[in-house]
């Protein structure tokens, strides 16, 4: 039975984690860097790349005391390479490779977005590829056709602002803090999703693309006309948000050419943890006649399992690692 190392650092969570080849977490840890960044509103990346520093470590040894497990009993280490905070990536990154090179086991350099992109088949062993993924966290806004690891179709992105960085920028207009996303899905579930009239950016449009700075602006104007209460704001930018969502994954369904039959839409990424987001998703896979799927809340925004997982993908699909000289790289597309 595999066993792999997995550790996260690309933004603001340190994590580490063990995971095996039979979607067992054997043990994972997180350390939330939120307070050291929450009286800037937003993650400073040099405290970050501190903070990893200091957090991980600790993590590390937890879960192999957590486990009864050592080093040694690991087939492969990974961890994230990128994209994410340059400093931050390269604690980790680094760590992840020495204990590799200790161990005289494998290195994976795990993209994190293909962590986020694995990471519903970690808790469900039915999802099989081909899958349409919808991932949506603070740095990203993507449709993907997943054949495989390392396998990965882009039908759209965003052209400007992320479905999170949206949530976050809202949630700091609103005077909610940071981080935002949960913030706002909290304040929206008292407001009215009708009460403040906001656009739809690119709704029925042709092209299959993502955009939110309209959405944002308008929201800025919103707050401050000074006419609306928070709530109504946070609960109409919301659904304004769903509505694009909802809108540009119906034209991906409809549309997309697919060599092999999509019988699933999943969502991944920190902005899966919304409630609301999913709900919507779930009805328009029922209308489109497909399984939709999502990973646990806590496996939808930043961890180290996910990434161990990714990382397990690879190793089972006979990967036999990077080298120790990968470069980290802060961009780094699927
Ligand atoms: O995947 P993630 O943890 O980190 C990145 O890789 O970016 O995603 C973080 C993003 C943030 O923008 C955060 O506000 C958003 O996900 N988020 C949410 C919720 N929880 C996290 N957005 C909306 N509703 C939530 N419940
Ligand atoms: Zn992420």
């Amino acid at each position: 039975m595999a066993l792999i190392l997995g550790i996260e650092s690309s933004c603001d969570e340190s994590a580490a984690a063990l995971v095996r080849d039979d979607r067992t977490i054997v043990a994972h840890r997180l350390a939330s860097q939120e307070a050291a960044h929450q009286p800037y509103g937003g993650v400073v990346p040099e405290i970050a790349a501190r903070a990893h520093v200091e957090s991980l470590p600790p993590l590390i040894s937890a879960v192999f005391e957590e486990a009864g497990l050592e080093l040694e009993d690991c087939d492969a280490v990974a961890a994230t390479s990128g994209p994410g905070l340059i400093g931050g990536v390269m604690v980790g990154m680094v760590m992840g490779k020495a204990l590799a090179m200790a161990a005289g086991k494998p290195f994976l350099a795990i993209n994190h977005l293909e962590g986020h992109a694995l990471s519903p088949r970690l808790d469900d062993a039915s999802l099989q590829f081909p899958y349409l993924l919808l991932l949506v966290s603070g740095g990203h806004c993507q449709i993907l056709r997943v054949d495989g690891p390392g396998a990965y179709a882009r039908l759209a992105t965003t052209i400007d602002d992320a479905l999170g960085e949206a949530f976050d920028k809202t949630a700091k207009l609103l005077g909610l803090g940071y981080p935002g996303g949960p913030a706002v899905e909290k304040l929206a579930r008292e407001g009215d999703p009708k009460a403040v009239p906001l656009p739809r950016p690119l709704l029925g449009s042709d092209e299959p693309h993502f955009s939110f700075a309209g959405l944002k602006s308008a929201v800025l104007r919103a707050v401050e006309s000074g006419e609306h209460a928070a709530a109504d704001i946070a609960a109409s930018f919301q659904q304004a948000a769903i509505d694009c969502v909802v809108d540009r994954l119906g034209k991906a369904l409809t549309e997309a050419n697919f060599d092999a039959p999509i019988t699933r839409l999943v969502v991944a990424g920190g902005v899966a943890a919304n409630q609301s987001v999913r709900a919507a998703l779930e009805a328009l896979a029922a209308k489109h006649d497909i399984a939709f799927s999502a990973p646990p809340i806590w496996l939808c925004t930043d961890n180290a399992a996910m990434i161990g997982w990714a990382g397990m993908e690879r190793f089972l699909a006979g990967d036999t690692g990077d080298p120790l000289d990968f470069k980290a790289r802060p961009r780094w597309p699927l």
